[in-house]
């Protein structure tokens, strides 16, 4: 059983405004692969090959497979207790912000309602050519399938290495972490830009920092409190901590 602080349980009870940044460690233990753990995606896949524009261009159905087995993980796995310790903490706080990483969508199939997505979602596709997003095109069987609209090949709606994020997403993140005073950092290495950034952004805003993960990331040193458990285990323990007779769904 994870032990709370009691400065920490009255930080969160206490804020004003919370801001949270998510990886794919929030997601780990719903089953979802992580990165750059021992036996992440990236310890296994090139992101060369299937996270650019160029992989891409040079072989679509390699980089359409990829994603579809991906797809089919992350329909298979359903939120878990963390996920939905982050509904709760948004429903009782005064404001919040949950900004995240993950395309996985598991924020929104818990419940969360503020979610800021900054790399996109595995679930939708656009154009490669028109960069809009398509509901709907003709099953072929060709692979990727086609842009109804231009001929153009669809590919998943997520940001790859090298490109831009979306511009709207990533000013609301931004926003969020100036205006908060409670920053809590889940499950991310903390090593892509601009995510990365992020908690320094609500640092210079005198923001307190926290952090959820078993391991010490580049973020560590400037944190107020670190929770070293899976977001599984901690995230629940700080909402019932900070709201006690909080209703927790798995936890
Ligand atoms: P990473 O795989 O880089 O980091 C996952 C983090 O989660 C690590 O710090 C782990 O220690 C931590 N972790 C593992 N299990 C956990 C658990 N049960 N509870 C809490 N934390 C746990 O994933 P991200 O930081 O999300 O981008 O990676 C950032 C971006 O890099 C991704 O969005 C993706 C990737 O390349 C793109 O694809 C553009």
């Amino acid at each position: 059983m994870i032990h709370i602080p009691a400065g920490l349980a009255d930080l969160v009870a206490g804020a004003k405004s919370i801001a949270a940044l998510t990886g794919a460690g929030v997601s780990a233990e719903s089953g979802i692969s992580t990165f750059r753990d021992a036996h992440g995606l990236w310890s296994r896949f090139n992101p060369d090959e299937v996270a650019t524009r160029e992989a891409f261009l040079r072989d679509p159905v390699k980089v359409w497979d990829w994603y579809a087995e991906r797809r089919v993980q992350i329909a298979l796995a359903e939120p878990h207790a963390g996920h939905y310790a982050l509904v709760e903490m948004e429903r009782r706080s005064r404001e919040f912000a949950l900004v995240t990483q993950n395309i996985d969508e598991m924020h929104r199939r818990a419940g969360t309602k503020r979610l800021i997505e900054l790399h996109g979602s595995i679930s939708r596709v656009k154009c490669f050519d028109e960069d809009v997003v398509v509901d709907e095109w003709d099953a072929t069987g060709e692979v990727p399938p086609r842009c109804p609209q231009c001929g153009s090949r669809l590919r998943p709606d997520v940001v790859w290495f090298g490109e831009s994020l979306p511009i709207d997403a990533l000013g609301e993140a931004i926003a969020a972490a100036q205006r908060c005073d409670v920053f809590i950092s889940v499950g991310t290495s903390g090593l892509v830009e601009p995510a990365a950034s992020l908690p320094f952004e609500a640092l210079r805003a005198r923001a307190a920092i926290i952090e959820v993960n078993p391991e010490e990331t580049p973020v560590s040193p400037f944190v107020r409190y670190a929770l070293r458990a899976p977001a599984g285990e901690a995230l629940p323990a700080l909402v019932r901590a900070a709201w006690p007779g909080s209703e927790l769904i798995g936890g």
